[in-house]
C-alpha cells in the first residue's frame, strides 16, 4: 500500500515536481487572497479619525524631513507593559491618511503615538529648542532652529495630492488651506470655518508666540494631535490588567 503512495516519481521528474508544487502553493495563496476581494478595506473605518489639518500635515513632513522616526516609533504594541506606558495599542486606522507611514523600526527615544496632550506646548517647544534644559540626561538632539518661518505656499496643492491618492479631502478643505493652516497658529483668528472642517482640532500658538507662523508651530500641533482622535476614554490601560 506504502509502495502506490510512493513520491519516487515525482521527486525524479523535476517537471513533475514543480508543476505540482505550483498548484499546492496557488491553492494556499488562492484560500489567502481571494476572500481578500469581497471586502472594501482591510483597514476597519474608526470613529474620529480624520485628515490632518493644513498646519498639522506641514508639521508631518518636518517629522519627516529631520528624520525623528529614526529615534521615534509610532506604533504601540499589544503587550500590557507597552499599553501601561503609552496607553491603548495601536489601531490601523490611526494611520491610514500616513503616506508614508511613521510606524518606525527602532526606540532610542519613547514612542509618540500618543504623546498628544501629554506636555503642554510649551513644554515641546522648550524640548525641541534644547532637550536637555527639560530632561538633563537626554541624548535628543536640539532643533532650536525650528523657530524660523514655514514655508506654506504649496500646502493647497499637497491636500490635493493627497487627495488623489485617497485621502478625503474636500474642495473645501482644500481651497482653505492656507486660511485654515493659518487660522489653527493663531489663537485669536476666527476660527469657525476651519474648526467645521476639523473634528477635535485645536488652535494655539504652539510655538510661544501667536503673531508668526514657524516650522515650530507646525510639529508642535502635529505632535499634540498624535493619538488624540479615538476616544479611548473607554478603554484604560487598568481595564485591560483586568482582562
Ligand atoms: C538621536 C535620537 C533622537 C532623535 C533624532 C529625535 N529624538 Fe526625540 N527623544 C529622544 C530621546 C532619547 C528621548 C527621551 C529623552 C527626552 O525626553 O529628551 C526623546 C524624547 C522625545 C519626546 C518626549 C516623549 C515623551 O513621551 O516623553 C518628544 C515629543 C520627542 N522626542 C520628539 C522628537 C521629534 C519631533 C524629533 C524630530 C524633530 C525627535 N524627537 C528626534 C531621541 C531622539
Amino acid at each position: 500500500m506504502f509502495k502506490k503512495l510512493s513520491h519516487g516519481p515525482i521527486e525524479r521528474n523535476i517537471l513533475l515536481l514543480g508543476v505540482l508544487t505550483v498548484i499546492t502553493i496557488s491553492i494556499g495563496g488562492l484560500a489567502q487572497i481571494v476572500p481578500l476581494f469581497t471586502v472594501e478595506s482591510t483597514i476597519e473605518r474608526v470613529q474620529g479619525v480624520r485628515p490632518y489639518t493644513p498646519l498639522e500635515l506641514a508639521g508631518r513632513n518636518i517629522y519627516v524631513r529631520e528624520g525623528c522616526y529614526n529615534c521615534h516609533s509610532q506604533m504601540v504594541r499589544p503587550f500590557r507593559d507597552e499599553a501601561e506606558r503609552y496607553g491603548h495599542f495601536s489601531l490601523a486606522a490611526e494611520s491610514m491618511y500616513d503616506r508614508p507611514f511613521q510606524w518606525g523600526s527602532k526606540r532610542t527615544g519613547p514612542d509618540l503615538a500618543r504623546v498628544g496632550g501629554r506636555y503642554s506646548d510649551d513644554w515641546h517647544a522648550a524640548h525641541l529648542r534644547n532637550p536637555r534644559s527639560i530632561v538633563p540626561e537626554s541624548i535628543m538632539p536640539g532643533y532650536a532652529f525650528l523657530d524660523r518661518p514655514l514655508d506654506y505656499a504649496n500646502i493647497a496643492a499637497h491636500l490635493r495630492t493627497l487627495r488623489g491618492l485617497g485621502v478625503p479631502y474636500t474642495d473645501e478643505m482644500i481651497r482653505n488651506a492656507r486660511a485654515d493652516l493659518e487660522a489653527q497658529a493663531r489663537p485669536e483668528a476666527d476660527a469657525t470655518g476651519f474648526n467645521a472642517r476639523y473634528a477635535r482640532a485645536r488652535q494655539g500658538a504652539f510655538d510661544g508666540n501667536p503673531d508668526r507662523v514657524t516650522e515650530m508651530d507646525a510639529l508642535v500641533a502635529y505632535l499634540q494631535m498624535l493619538g488624540t482622535l479615538v476616544n479611548f476614554r473607554d478603554v484604560t490601560p487598568e481595564q485591560l490588567r483586568q482582562q
